[in-house]
């Protein structure tokens, strides 16, 4: 037993003291450096990007009009994330803005299918022309994405 306690106080004293945490006691530039490592990759963007693709698609196809502006509207936010953090992918997301997404938002508006599956169909290949011109052209969108996993879709 007594064994045992001396060997707890000895890892006991040899614990680390608890890291200062910099959000408190760093200097401007120490903040600065960390937010910027911080920043959202690209791929969790996407990531983010792919699920809203599947979303507002089965939201148009289950006539959820307003839930699929609204995911809409949160990949134009993304795109715009995106365009801060990676700003080497600055000119194609100004791109993809206009060709992809400029037309999406008064078509899903219009509560017409037909008129969303254009404007739809036109961002996937605007989504799937950034990818190639990144030599990602094996991420290639389906027409059909399987359903998203929101609760708001049936
Ligand atoms: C401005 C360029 C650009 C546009 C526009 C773009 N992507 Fe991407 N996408 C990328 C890049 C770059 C990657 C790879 C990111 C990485 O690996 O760091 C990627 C990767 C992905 C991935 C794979 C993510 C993973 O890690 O599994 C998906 C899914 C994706 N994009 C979906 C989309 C969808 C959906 C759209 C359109 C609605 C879109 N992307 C539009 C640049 C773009």
């Amino acid at each position: 037993m007594k064994k045992y306690l001396i060997i707890m106080m000895f890892l006991l004293s040899q614990a680390p003291a608890v890291a200062a945490d910099w959000r408190v006691t760093g200097n401007s530039q120490k903040k600065i450096d960390n937010l910027v490592k911080i920043m959202p990759s690209a791929s969790g963007s996407m990531l983010q990007m792919g699920e809203r693709y599947r979303n507002v698609f089965w939201a148009a196809l289950q006539e959820n009009w307003l839930f699929a502006e609204y995911q809409a509207k949160k990949m134009q936010e993304q795109v715009n994330v995106l365009m801060v953090s990676n700003p080497e992918l600055k000119p194609a997301s100004e791109q993809f803005l206009q060709k992809g997404m400029n037309q999406l938002i008064p078509a899903i508006q219009s509560k017409n299918w037909t008129e969303f599956k254009n404007a739809f169909m036109q961002m996937r290949q605007a989504c799937n022309e950034c990818h190639e011109q990144n030599k990602l052209g094996f991420i290639t969108l389906r027409e059909k994405p399987a359903k998203g996993i929101s609760p708001v879709l049936h």
